[in-house]
């Protein structure tokens, strides 16, 4: 049986999970914005660990009453196992249950696995940042999920 458990970002998890950004994110975070989020009250910063090592992450912010999706990512040799759509489910759980009622998110406009990902979790492509990311002036999706209260247990 797979052990899986989502734990809150804390120094010892730091490397590993600087390992997966860098292999997933063209303009990866540094480290003092991933350690930003350690301890952070102002959102939570989950990684998944299947049998005790991490395969992945994702973050929200709290603003007001909406979640603002940070950072998700899988590292790419366990992409396609349900394992980002799992993070994504936790995070909107724990928003919702802290009582935010919508949630957002950027993500480029060429992210295909990641669009399909949002759009089944309900979130809608509702505008375009025209040249957002500097690293290859790529537009992006500016994305909303209306409606997170169905999300609370
Ligand atoms: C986006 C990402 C987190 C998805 O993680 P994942 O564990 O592979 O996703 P899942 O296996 O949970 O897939 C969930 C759904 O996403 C969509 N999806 C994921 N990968 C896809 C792909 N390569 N092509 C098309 N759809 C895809 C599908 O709808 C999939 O559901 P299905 O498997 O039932 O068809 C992963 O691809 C990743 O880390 N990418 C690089 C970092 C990144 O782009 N992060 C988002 C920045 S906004």
């Amino acid at each position: 049986m797979m052990r899986v458990e989502m734990r809150p970002l804390d120094e010892g998890l730091l490397a590993p999970v600087l390992e997966i950004e860098r292999a997933s994110n063209p303009a990866p975070w540094s480290e003092a914005s991933f350690r930003a989020e350690i301890g952070s009250t102002e959102g939570e910063f989950l990684v998944l660990l299947v049998d005790q090592r991490p395969v992945g992450f994702g973050g929200y912010w709290s603003v007001v009453d909406e979640a603002h999706i940070t950072n998700v990512a899988v590292e790419p040799e366990s992409r396609r196992q349900g394992w980002g759509r799992r993070i994504m489910e936790e995070l909107l759980r724990r928003a919702a249950n802290r009582g935010m009622r919508c949630s957002t998110l950027e993500v480029r406009a060429s992210n295909h696995p990641a669009v399909r990902l949002y759009e089944s979790l309900g979130y809608q492509a509702v505008a375009r940042r025209r040249r957002y990311y500097p690293d290859n002036g790529e537009d992006a999706l500016v994305m909303w999920l209306y409606d997170l209260t169905t999300w609370k247990t």
